[in-house]
């Protein structure tokens, strides 16, 4: 490791916070999208490996229709293999009741609904109009916070839709209102499709304050398709954002996403913040290990630069 070398240098740079929260998507978000189904006790081991690298926060898997997503339908059987340490969340998706049934008799505390800025996904996502999504959350929501769970809620395409294109920030921030609205104590700007750049990064966030949703609880989710994400954090980062999604290894997509690849590598926001001397918890070696490992359960290498800098790959 280069660490020993004192790269990256440390070099703080002005109206950046002091301590960034990653939230990490590795498992869910990461192995969603994979082509075969990765082996239950494989997953409970990648978030084992996740914790022991000091991450505090880690998405562990959804409970989805397991259709949908078959890669998730061991979803319980996860719950039960996994070693759950004390002062690590592990959130769940839940997109309905029945998803929130199944994550309560799970006995899990924290959750997350994922609406969509555009028609036309949530459709191909939920099987519901932009409007009827809400209808879907709100007991959800209400439930799950009166089961003294917390909630998290996601806006999907909220940088852009592969069947409608542009969509306007105002658009997202009303949908991210409307979440904020029914008691969700995060909302997180999900770039699906990473096709988002800095200033769009900056707009977006801006609509969502205007709109009243204050900046402390805003996240962001960067998919890295276009090479963009890291740029994109950066300017999440300068308009007072702390909490950062990413996954380890850079793995991730959308099965109903066309053009979703993975999300912002882990391993590279890392370096980033160590270079800028945010603090963040984790231990760069451990990640880079875990993601070298993974690699070979997957068979393929990692996408994130750093990840391959790092390993000699
Ligand atoms: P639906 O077909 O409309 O469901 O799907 P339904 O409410 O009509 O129910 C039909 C049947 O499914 C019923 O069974 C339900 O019990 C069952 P039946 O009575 O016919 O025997 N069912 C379930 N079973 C298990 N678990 C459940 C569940 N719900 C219903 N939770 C639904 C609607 C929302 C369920 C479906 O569309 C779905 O599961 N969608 C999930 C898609 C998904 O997971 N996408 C990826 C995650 S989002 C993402 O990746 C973006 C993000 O990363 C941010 C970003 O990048 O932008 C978060
Ligand atoms: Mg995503």
């Amino acid at each position: 490791m280069t660490d020993a070398l004192g790269l990256p240098m440390t070099v703080p740079a002005p109206g950046l916070p002091a301590h960034v929260t990653i939230y990490e998507v590795g498992a869910r978000d990461g192995l969603q999208n994979e082509k075969g189904v990765v082996p239950v006790e494989v997953k409970a081991e990648f978030l084992g490996r996740l914790a022991d690298a000091g991450l505090t926060t880690l998405e562990a898997t959804s409970f989805v229709h397991p259709k949908w997503v078959p890669q998730l339908a061991d979803a319980a059987e996860l719950v039960k293999l996994l070693d759950r340490r004390p002062g690590v969340d592990y959130p769940v998706l839940v997109p309905n009741d029945r998803g929130l049934d199944r994550a309560i008799e799970a006995g899990l505390d924290h959750v997350a609904v994922f609406a969509s800025a555009t028609e036309t996904f949530a459709g191909k996502n939920l099987n519901r109009t932009l409007d009827s999504q809400f209808a879907m959350f709100e007991p959800v929501v209400k439930r799950a916070l009166d089961e003294g769970m917390s909630v998290r809620a996601y806006v999907s395409m909220a940088f852009g839709d592969p069947w409608e294109g542009a969509v306007d920030p105002a658009q997202v921030a009303a949908v991210g209102r409307r979440l904020v609205e029914m008691g969700c104590w995060q909302l997180s700007l999900g770039d699906t499709i990473g096709t988002g750049t800095p200033g769009h990064a900056e707009a977006v966030i801006d609509a969502c304050v205007a709109a009243a949703v204050p900046v402390d609880q805003l996240a962001v989710h960067f998919h890295d398709t276009y090479g963009q994400a890291l740029a994109n954090t950066l300017a999440a980062l300068r308009r007072g954002v702390t909490t950062v999604d990413a996954s380890t290894g850079g793995l991730g997509g959308c099965p109903y996403a066309k053009s979703a690849t993975g999300n912002l590598a882990t391993e590279d926001l890392v370096w980033m913040l160590d270079g800028l001397g945010i603090e963040h918890g984790a231990n760069l070696e451990a990640l880079v290990g875990t993601s070298v490992w993974m690699a070979e359960q997957l068979g393929r290498p990692s996408p994130s630069r750093v990840v391959k800098a790092l390993s000699g790959g």
